[in-house]
């Protein structure tokens, strides 16, 4: 397969990307592909790294920040790769890439399936959770993924065992697209899983600006310290470039105040980097993935 003999319903020129991010901040994409399953996906993976252009994946866009001017590749989307596959013994559900983290969550803690419940709101897609690991302080995605499908450039479906995978702080070495995850998870009393669930879920909003466009943490924590923390005591909280905004709420949030560019994120994040660095001596490094600077 080729990129010219995908069907238009699949593929689009010149189009809008920031609907597509949490962010709601960049421009538009060269080409936008929607794959519709997993294997038409590996296909058109290959096809697309075959014309040399650059390759990016998008699932949830809850963890980017995209340029002003767009992205001069091809995108990827995972969004239809939605299927949902439970295991013989109920335990281990196969989620497709596209799904998102939250609603696998919900739909787990429900039955009394746990082990996620502390990552309920983390907006991404289960592709997106699983590439960078995401998580909270008491544990990572990673702790409960067995087996990982991915596409290959040579156009075909790869199997990853969860054990074979360097899992790291907010970073794996997956390489290409994941199409679809495998969690194992503990079978508990639902009450007690959904008690958890709405623990967990009351912290992060008390604590979080989740009614506003962001792109979740924008900076990694530092080894033993809280980039948040860092910024709160330098005083940065409100601090304000154009439409973006350090959150008020939680100070290692850069929100979107409405009407934000990607030029107003980097210029209020070189801000905050270069103050923290000047009253802590502390280098902070983005969380967020920035497009077109990162490739898949
Ligand atoms: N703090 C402040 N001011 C702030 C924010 C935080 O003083 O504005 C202090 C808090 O009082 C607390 C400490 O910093 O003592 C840590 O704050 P918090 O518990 O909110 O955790 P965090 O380290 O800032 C991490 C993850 C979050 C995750 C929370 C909850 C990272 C970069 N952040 O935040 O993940 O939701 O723990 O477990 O790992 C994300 O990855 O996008 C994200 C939001």
């Amino acid at each position: 397969m080729d990129l010219a003999s995908i069907p238009e319903t699949m593929c689009r020129v010149n189009t809008a990307l920031a609907d597509r991010t949490t962010f709601q901040i960049g421009g538009p994409a060269a080409w936008l592909i929607d794959p519709p399953d997993e294997r038409s996906f590996a296909e058109l993976y290959a096809a697309a790294v075959r014309t040399g252009n650059p390759v990016y994946i998008l699932g949830a866009g809850s963890n980017l920040l995209i340029d002003d001017a767009g992205v001069p590749g091809i995108v990827l989307s995972t969004l239809r790769l939605r299927e949902r596959r439970a295991g013989a013994d109920g335990t281990r559900l196969r989620v497709g890439a596209g799904v998102r983290l939250g609603g696998v969550v919900r739909w787990a803690a429900r039955r009394g399936l746990a082990g996620l419940e502390r990552l309920i709101g983390i907006p991404g897609t289960m592709g997106g959770a699983v590439k960078m690991n995401a998580g909270v302080r008491e544990g990572s995605i990673g702790e409960r993924v067995s087996r990982v499908w991915l596409a290959g450039t040579d156009g075909r479906v790869h199997v990853r065992e969860g054990y074979e995978i360097g899992w790291a702080y907010r970073a794996t070495d997956i390489a290409g697209p994941i199409l679809a995850v495998e969690v194992r998870l503990d079978r508990e009393d639902p009450a007690r899983t959904e008690t958890r669930l709405l623990a967990a879920m009351a912290k992060r909003c008390a604590a979080q600006p989740v009614d506003e466009p962001s792109a979740g943490c924008f900076f990694k924590n530092p080894p033993g310290d809280s980039a948040g923390r860092l910024i709160d005591a330098s005083g940065l909280k409100g601090r304000t470039v154009g439409g973006a905004c350090v959150s008020t709420r939680h100070a290692n949030f850069i929100v979107n105040r409405g009407n934000a560019t990607a030029a107003d994120v980097f210029a209020l994040c070189d801000i905050v980097c270069k103050r923290v660095r000047k009253d802590f001596g502390v280098s902070l490094e983005k969380e967020v993935c920035c497009w077109p600077y990162a490739t898949a």
